[in-house]
């Protein structure tokens, strides 16, 4: 079955974007010309995606207003000519539905995404943390497949060096990976101790859940850091359930501290086919 929704948690306080965030939550901050949460949407509607919940908090009001028309905007973009512009705003949320929830209260991943439950419906769906830029629609597209073929819920991963494991969820592999970078999953841990973690596949956030997740997820109880953490639902599940994570190692911007968001606008920049040309021939140019 096609999975049709996504829920997006955007309800973070941004503090490591402080003072920017004091205003303009880091979701809204542009990738090129567009906002980072619409490139992780055009990701997912690239898989086949048509519904996207975004959890949001009521500190955030710009994250909703994005998505409402501006009839003044699009006469004054009109009148001036700029017919292409007013059309990509007529075309957010088009072809395509957007709902908005709101956390109010930050319970942690796991109560963030239990807070799209009614709004999803009894029904596989996506989860999509958007810290983190994909270049392409691919990897969900194949997370999907891999849901469709199995049965049971899916995630990505990415292998990190084992200093970095404990930044993250860590999955326990029940065996090898296959050709196409599949691998079984026995258990997960959230962010173990160094000597404690099962291995080096880390959890990044890419997610495909079965409808029996949101029973799980609202049966957590808090875990690390007095949170009620996604990844405990996803062990409950992988201990009764086919569990498979998806390894993927290229393509992933960590768009989560400020470091990580200007080289992802740069790397993102450099791929974009109107801005790609120039930054390029402004980075040859640096003396550095
Ligand atoms: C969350 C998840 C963690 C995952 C990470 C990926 O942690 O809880 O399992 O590895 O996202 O970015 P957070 O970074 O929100 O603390």
């Amino acid at each position: 079955m096609q999975v049709r929704s996504a829920v997006i948690p955007a309800a973070g306080l941004g503090t490591r974007f402080l003072p920017a965030t004091k205003v303009v939550p880091k979701e809204l901050f542009p990738i090129g010309d567009q906002p980072a949460l619409h490139v992780v949407i055009d990701e997912a509607l690239g898989a086949g995606i048509d519904h996207v919940v975004i959890v949001s908090s009521r500190s955030k009001p710009a994250v909703a207003e994005y998505f409402e028309p501006d009839e003044a905007l699009l006469e004054a973009l009109e009148a001036k000519g700029k017919t292409d512009t007013a059309e990509r705003l007529r075309a957010i949320g088009r072809d395509w539905r957007v709902s908005i929830v709101y956390q109010d209260n930050p319970k942690g991943l796991g109560h963030a995404v239990g807070c799209a439950r009614s709004t999803v419906g009894d029904e596989p769906f996506a989860v999509m943390l958007p810290d983190e830029i994909m270049g392409s629609s691919g990897l969900l597209a194949q997370m999907n497949g891999v849901c469709a073929a199995t049965g049971g819920s899916v995630i990505a991963v990415a292998e990190v060096p084992r200093h970095q494991v404990s930044s993250y969820g860590v999955i326990d592999p029940a065996g090898p990976m296959s050709d196409d970078g599949v691998i079984p999953v026995r258990d997960l841990v959230e962010k173990p101790p160094i000597d404690e973690a099962p291995s080096n596949f880390v959890i990044t956030g890419r997610y495909v859940l079965t409808a029996d997740a949101w029973d799980e997820i609202d049966a957590l109880t808090p875990g690390r850091g007095g949170e009620l953490q996604l990844t405990d639902a996803l062990c409950a599940q992988a201990a009764r359930s086919p569990f498979h994570a998806v390894l993927s190692d290229s393509g992933r911007y960590d768009t989560g501290n400020p470091l990580g968001f200007l080289t992802a606008s740069i790397e993102l920049g450099l791929m974009n086919p109107e801005l790609g040309d120039g930054l390029r021939s402004f980075l040859r140019n640096l003396d550095i």
